[in-house]
């Protein structure tokens, strides 16, 4: 799950070449060719955290927020003014000094600063199982966004305390679909499908809500009470096999795209994936296009991979004759459908170790990511598709200064920004998850 230290390079050049907040700064600052969506991420995110509730520069920042979204109280000075190198040993000497009272995970989209001082770096499902190895630790201290956090938590025991370093991290695509919509949504498909839990002759219910893991814990909630399921993008196709064998369709949210390619690529037409918008009646849809369906998708996407385009692969293959297109299956259809492959990050980062040197990618997922990649793979040439610096906003969110903080605090004896799922919720969450981890494909649950 950590990724190799790189064969090749001296690791501070590795570092700088790995830098989005270093790109970006060059950017900026007119020192380095190139664009980036945001040229204000050169600022401390505490900026951001100080103006109006908003998801801050980067991709997602033109996203609604829904009111009442976490915020970020006010970072002390001396972390704002730190410099990044007085922050970086600020940070090694508060883990040295908690040693194994505490765990940091890190997202493969975190900015490097911060991905260096995690003891593990992997996807929101490898991060999750991770604080699982290490029941000793105290504070799990999880370099990602909301959910994440939420699903760690729901993973973890009791006494553990999970942390996250900046609350303004959440994630647009999550927070478009909000409990309130969701149970709305359920019920008008009750009045459609008649009782939701009363199976037909074949033994399968009308429909079997599945949830990414992208998603509030309230929403996973929502579904381990209606015999529902939670994927990620590394599981989704046998989730859904799992969820057809239950259920006549399946209600996804809240990514339509990740919904939709799977789907596909299992055979479902597209004439049988409506879309449900939860500002229109029956979701848009009448009630014979929902009957007929299969799997209806919830109208929510990630801002980030959305930036990816058709007319990008285009131009990758047409400069870069052989290159290999690998893009995330949250980006939309035609996309994915003109992308050599498509896999969750995880998929990603194997394809591009497995492969051999002298290879050339062009990757369609966040750039934190694939600077890192192109970094630690000097053999390879591996570059972003979208050609503008544009990472998660939330991801940035996590800035070291914050990471600082919450390690010092713990330092202190103080646990800040604790993120506890409510027991309430926390029992139908954990259903559906574990329904999730007993998922198999159909081979090997055969096997
Ligand atoms: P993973 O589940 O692959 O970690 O992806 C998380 C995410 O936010 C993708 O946009
Ligand atoms: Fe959410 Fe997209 Fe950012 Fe992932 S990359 S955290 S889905 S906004």
């Amino acid at each position: 799950m950590t990724i190799a230290p790189p064969p090749t390079r001296d690791a501070a050049a590795t570092r700088a070449a790995a830098s989005v907040d270093r790109t970006i700064r060059l950017i900026a600052t007119g020192a380095k060719s190139g664009a980036t969506c945001t040229p204000e991420l050169a600022s401390g995110p505490w900026e951001f955290d100080r103006g109006p509730a908003g998801y801050g520069p980067g991709s997602s920042m033109g996203d609604v927020i829904p009111t009442g979204s976490p915020r970020q109280g006010s970072l002390p000075a001396e972390y704002r003014e730190a410099s990044d190198a007085e922050l970086h040993d600020r940070i090694r000497a508060a883990k040295a000094t908690l040693g194994e009272r505490v765990v940091v995970l890190g997202h493969f989209y975190q900015r490097d600063e911060v991905i260096e001082h995690a003891d593990f770096v992997g996807d929101s499902f490898q991060l999750a199982n991770a604080a699982l190895t290490r029941p000793d630790a105290e504070a799990i201290v999880f370099c990602g966004v909301h959910f994440m956090a939420e699903t760690a938590d729901l993973l973890s025991t009791p006494e553990q305390a999970v942390i996250l370093p900046n609350l303004a991290a959440g994630c647009s695509m999550a927070d478009m679909a909000d409990e309130s919509s969701v149970e709305e949504c359920w019920e008008q498909l009750a009045e459609v499908f008649g009782d939701l839990g009363t199976p037909d002759a074949d033994g399968r219910v009308p429909v079997i809500p599945v949830t990414y893991m992208n998603s509030s814990a309230a929403l996973k909630g929502f579904v381990g009470r209606n015999g529902g399921i939670v994927c990620t993008s590394s599981n989704a196709r046998t989730v859904l096999e799992w969820a057809f064998e239950r259920g006549q369709r399946v209600l996804f949210f809240p990514d339509q795209h990740l919904g939709r390619n799977t789907a596909k690529a299992m055979g479902v037409p597209l004439e049988q994936m409506p879309m449900w918008n939860p500002r229109k009646a029956l979701g848009g849809s009448s009630a014979d296009e929902l009957r007929d369906a299969r799997v209806i998708l919830w109208h929510g996407f990630c801002s980030v991979h959305r930036r990816f385009t058709v007319d990008q692969i285009a131009q990758a293959r047409a400069e870069h004759p052989g290159v290999q297109v690998i893009v995330h299956p949250e980006c939309p259809m035609p996309v994915v459908d003109a992308a050599d492959a498509a896999g969750s990050t995880d998929f990603i980062v194997k394809a591009i170790q497995a492969a051999p040197a002298g290879s050339t990618f062009a990757i369609g997922t966040e750039v934190n990511l694939v600077q890192r990649l192109a970094a630690e793979h000097p053999q390879h040439t591996i570059f972003c598709l979208d050609p503008v610096v544009c990472p998660c906003s939330t991801m940035y969110r996590i800035h070291p200064g914050y990471l600082a903080w919450v390690l010092e605090e713990l330092v202190a004896g103080r646990v800040v920004n604790r993120i506890t799922v409510p027991e309430t919720v926390a029992d139908p969450a954990r259903l559906a998850l574990e329904r999730m981890l007993a998922a198999k494909p159909p081979a090997a649950a055969g096997a």
